[in-house]
Formats: structure tokens, sequence, C-alpha cells
């Protein structure tokens, strides 16, 4: 069980990533400061956490965008996984290994509200607790499986198709017996999903005319597709759609700022005449399922059935840098920064 946890240091100084300015468009390394704080003591109902993996996600563009959840001169709101160090809170004891809100910090204070699961007994390396087996793969598992199940014979398209998300939609789907067709950007990441995700196939969708391929891909149309991008992507993937299709609304990582609102195709014909549901999806609706999410992915990842990419740079200074390479697509899967022996 011990060699799941990786070795950190304590301190009683907290560093913390802070949003410097309110960045335009996608953020910049130059958006974040470096401080440093005391750490704080917890009180009645919340608990210390030291944090161990700092996560960079694709949601943090519009959070550092919002002065709601993210404060000019506060800790970037981050995911993060960490061991408890401190508890006053009766149901999380020290050395309970966390997953939530906790910031790019060292050290969070936190409480239960701000947690997305709670692992007493982690089954798998920490890490994966904020990548496969965290909120992208759990949100990959539950839009997937409760919007648009796949099964035999069905056309599944991906989009970000290399990416944590996509790849397990891309796996779940497979196993499902679906035929599955990814979308991604670069021929590198198109190798990775037949290659290591299992996907039927995959096209990079920056090179060639996109439309012309997936007709050809599927000329009966797509049944169900899993949409990470919106944008022009999108637009084109409405137009090889099958009737009676589904469309998972689950990203729009093509868009970078949504003030002004993006102008485009107009697609309700479409929607209409094929007969679509096109519905959305925020993981955040559905907290109360990441244990039950959490066990199958678990499950087949222990059963050597779920393959990840994940990459773990070290010190807290590589955090911007991370976040910046889920906009320019140079991410290879789960990028995760340790912080435990800074
Ligand atoms: N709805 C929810 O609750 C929820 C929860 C988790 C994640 N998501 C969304 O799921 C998507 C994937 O998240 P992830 O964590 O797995 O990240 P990821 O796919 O590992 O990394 C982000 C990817 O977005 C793609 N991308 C970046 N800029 C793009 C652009 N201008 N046009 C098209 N694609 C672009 C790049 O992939 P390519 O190289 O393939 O272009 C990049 O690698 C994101 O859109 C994220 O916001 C939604």
């Amino acid at each position: 069980m011990t060699s799941l946890f990786p070795p950190f240091k304590t301190s009683n100084r907290n560093r913390q990533m802070v949003l410097a300015h309110r960045p335009v468009g996608s953020p910049q390394a130059s958006d974040f400061a470096l401080r440093e704080t005391p750490v704080a003591t917890p009180q009645d109902g919340q608990f210390l956490v030291r944090n161990l993996y700092l996560s960079a996600d694709p949601v943090q563009r519009g959070w550092a965008s919002n002065p709601a959840l993210t404060p000019i001169d506060a800790p970037m709101r981050a995911l993060a996984v960490g061991v408890v160090a401190d508890s006053r809170e009766p149901t999380i004891k020290a050395g309970d290994v966390v997953y939530g809100f906790l910031g790019w910090q060292d050290y969070a204070l936190a409480t239960r509200a701000d947690l997305l699961s709670h692992i007493p007994e982690p089954r798998a390396p920490l890490s994966t607790y904020a990548g496969v087996l965290g909120m992208p793969g759990v949100t990959a598992w539950l839009a997937l499986n409760d919007i648009a199940p796949p099964s035999e014979g069905k056309a599944v398209l991906v989009s970000t198709a290399a990416g944590t998300v996509g790849s397990v939609v891309g796996q779940i789907a497979r196993q499902a017996g679906a035929h599955v067709v990814g979308l991604t950007g670069s021929e590198e990441k198109v190798a990775r999903c037949v290659d290591r995700f299992g996907y039927h196939a995959a096209y990079n969708y920056k090179s060639g005319d996109l439309a012309m391929t997936l007709a050809q891909a599927r000329p009966e149309g797509f049944d169900i597709y899993f949409d990470n991008t919106g944008g022009p992507i999108l637009d084109t993937a409405i137009r090889n759609m099958a009737r009676f299709g589904r469309i998972i609304q689950c990203g729009t990582a093509a868009t970078p700022s949504w003030s002004p609102p993006p102008t485009g195709l107009r697609n309700e014909r479409e929607i209409l005449m094929r007969a679509l549901t096109w519905t959305g999806f925020v993981i955040f609706d559905h907290v109360d399922r990441f244990g039950e999410a959490i066990d199958q992915l678990t499950d087949m990842l222990l059963a050597g059935q779920l393959n990840h990419d994940e990459v773990v740079e070290s010190g807290m200074d590589q955090v911007t840098a991370a976040l910046e390479a889920l906009f320019s697509g140079t991410n290879a899967g789960k990028t995760l920064i340790y912080i435990g022996e800074d």
C-alpha cells in the first residue's frame, strides 16, 4: 500500500501560485506569481491537506477569467491530490488521501465541501486520482454512459481523442463494441489513439479536409459524438451525424474566450432534419457519483483494460507551463505537478 504514496516533506511555510492578472483569453505564465504565507491551523469542521500533485485542467481557463471563482492575489483555483496533515473534521483523519478544490499551493485548509473524492484506502498510485481516476476520467465515464451509452454497431466520434477525457471515452466505447473514431491535433497523437487507446481510426483535424475525412470514415454517419472542442470541428461533425444521433457537449476547447461571443455556422437546421439530441454535461453536477465511477474505472485500470498517459513534472514553478500546454495541444495526456519534495 505504501508504495502507492510518493515521499513528501513538511514545512511551516505555504507556497502559493496566485493569480496576479486577469488573463485575456487563455492564461499565460505571466498571469501568475509565487507567494509564501504561514501554514494555517484547522478550526472545527476543517482539515489541513499537504498537497502532493497539483493538477492543470482546461476548466481553469474559465475559473481564471471569473473574479468570483479566482480573485486576484488568491491561489489559483485548482484541483489537487494530497494527504491530510491535521483534521478537526470527524469523518476525515490525518493520513487520509483526498482530491478536490485544494488550489495551487503546498497546504490547503479545506472542508468536506471542497472534496471530489475521499480515498482512505487507495488502490492505485495517488497521481491517478487526479487524472484517469479523477475529474477527467469520471467525466468520461458518467457523460458517455449516462447520456449516450455506446453499444455494438454504433459509431462513436470523439474529439480531443488522445487527451485524458477523450482517451477514456474511446476505450469505454471500444470495449462496448462500438466503432470508434478519434479526432486530435497531431500525427503523433493520431498514432497514440490507434496504438494505445484502441480507436479503429483517428484523424488529425488540422490537416486535410475534415468534412471529406468524416464522410469517408463513416458514410452512414455517426450515432454518437462526444465533443470536447465545439467550434469548427463541431460544425463539421454535426453535418456527419446519422439521424437520431446524440451529441454530448462536454468541452469547448476550440474557443479561447466567450466575450464577445464567437460567430459561426447556424446548426439548428441540421439538428432538426437529423433529429439529433444535443446534451450538455457539467461534472460538478455529479459530485455524489464520483465514488461509483472511480470504483468502476479502478477495476478497469487494475485489470489492464484502461491505458492512460501521465506526465509528472516536479516543482511548483512548472504548473503554469502545464496549463499553457493544454491550450497549445502540446500536452501528452495528463500533466501533474509533484510538489512533495520541493
Ligand atoms: N464538461 C465537463 O464537466 C468537463 C470535465 C472535464 C473536462 N472537460 C473538457 O474535456 C476536454 C478535454 O479535457 P482533458 O482534461 O482531457 O484535456 P486534454 O484533452 O488532455 O487537453 C486539452 C486538449 O484540448 C485540445 N485543444 C486545445 N486547443 C484546441 C483548439 N483550439 N481546438 C481544438 N482542440 C484544442 C488539445 O488536443 P488536440 O491536440 O487533440 O487538439 C489539447 O491537448 C476539455 O475541453 C475540457 O474542458 C469537460
